[in-house]
């Protein structure tokens, strides 16, 4: 890995960064105008940047060792580079002057899992935007600028669960979040207990069309019932008249939202345990977005004495797994899990806690420069 200055000769102005998130309830219903609880990830991602006086911006990934250059007329063709490019646009759309830059940006934040890289990416790069130009935006307003570079220019459909995560969580505690009003709170997690995360090593090949489909089915869904999202459809009984599969998709967005708000009461690490097995069961039944990988995982870990619950994270096909788990037990939970759902044949790995948190030590060294959290 290239250091900026090994890349661009020079030092950069400004250094930003952000962390992914893990989700721990409330999936699937961000776009549908319901309630998430997230919470950070220690894994970052980096983004370091100068202005430079040429025409054109550079960007550097450290983790494909790859330099591309563009400029503000034309999106440039390579995928990581659409995310930056999309940032750059979404703030030169606030009426601003955007000079030419040398960007950098280095993460630790595994991709294609479940846990958020592009939002990391976009968020520290919009805060880095902030620093370098004084701009007067929030960290709410930087979530909904980084949503819609994704949904724009990395052309995914999401919904804002994960920017506001990026923007606003830490790896401390839960965030609850309002996705409709944009409303959050911070809440300490259930006492004694610790996160593990686990990937299934199986990428979320069909992640993109799936969700998009899915996400068809709850507005459809919602059209059969008479509300605006699915957040708003009140009863069971009505629910369930509707033809499959929309009685299944809306019937989990109704408990996953019930799951959520139950859980903001301050619940007993049991209690939010079984909240996260009835989640993973409503995914894989009625929302119909596991697969075998994540069910065996996810059945390991619930069998598991130290482990509350445990659920698949994210948009689901793939990616990881989320456990909670009796405080100082995660490692030896991830060894016990990991050696049986291996012996299948699988390649599954530990993710949080991570072994070795790189960019912590990368930060620390940050500090001495404009470090912007
Ligand atoms: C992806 C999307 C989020 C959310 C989750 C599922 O991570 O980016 O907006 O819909 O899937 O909960």
């Amino acid at each position: 890995m290239k250091t900026f200055e090994e890349v661009f000769n020079a030092a950069p102005d400004v250094i930003a960064s952000a962390s992914g998130r893990v989700n721990l309830l409330g999936e699937h219903t961000d776009y549908n105008g319901g309630f998430v609880m997230p919470t950070a990830i220690p894994q970052q991602t980096i983004v370091s940047l100068r202005v430079n006086i040429s025409e054109s911006f550079r960007l550097y990934s450290a983790a494909l060792n790859q330099l591309v250059a563009f400029n503000l007329s034309k999106p440039p063709t390579e995928h990581f580079a659409s995310y930056i490019y999309g940032c750059l646009r979404m703030v030169q759309n606030l009426d601003l002057d955007i000079p030419a830059l040398d960007i950098h940006i280095s993460s630790n934040v595994p991709m294609g899992v479940g846990l958020s890289s592009s939002a990391a990416l976009e968020v520290a790069m919009l805060r880095a935007m902030r620093a370098l130009l004084n701009l007067d935006i929030n960290d709410v307003e930087i979530a909904k600028l980084a949503q819609q570079a994704e949904i724009q220019y990395a052309k995914v459909n999401c919904g804002i669960m994960d920017q506001m995560a990026a923007s606003l969580a830490d790896t401390q505690h839960m965030l609850f979040l309002d996705t409709r009003t944009l409303e959050y709170e911070k809440l300490a997690l259930p006492e004694n207990t610790e996160i593990l995360v686990l990937d299934t090593g199986i990428t979320r090949s069909l992640a993109k069309s799936k969700y998009n489909e899915r996400r068809l089915e709850c507005t459809e869904a919602a059209e059969f019932l008479g509300v605006k999202e699915l957040r708003d459809a009140k009863y069971l009984s009505v629910i369930e008249k509707l033809d499959e599969p929309f009685n299944k998709r809306a019937r989990h967005v109704f408990h996953e939202n019930n799951r959520v708000l139950q859980a903001r009461k301050g619940i007993s690490a049991i209690e939010f345990g079984q909240l996260m097995n009835a989640s993973h069961t409503s995914l894989k039944d009625d929302y119909e977005v596991s697969i075998p990988e994540l069910d065996l995982m996810v059945s390991l870990l619930q069998k598991n004495n130290d482990v509350y619950g445990a659920k698949l994270t994210g948009a689901g096909f793939g990616g990881a797994c989320v456990a909670l788990c009796s405080v100082s037990s995660a490692e030896v939970v991830s060894k016990a899990v990991l050696k049986k759902y291996n012996k299948a044949g699988n390649h599954g790995r530990l993710i949080i806690p991570p072994v070795n948190p790189l960019v912590n030590q990368h930060v620390v060294k940050l500090e001495k420069l404009n470090f912007v959290g």
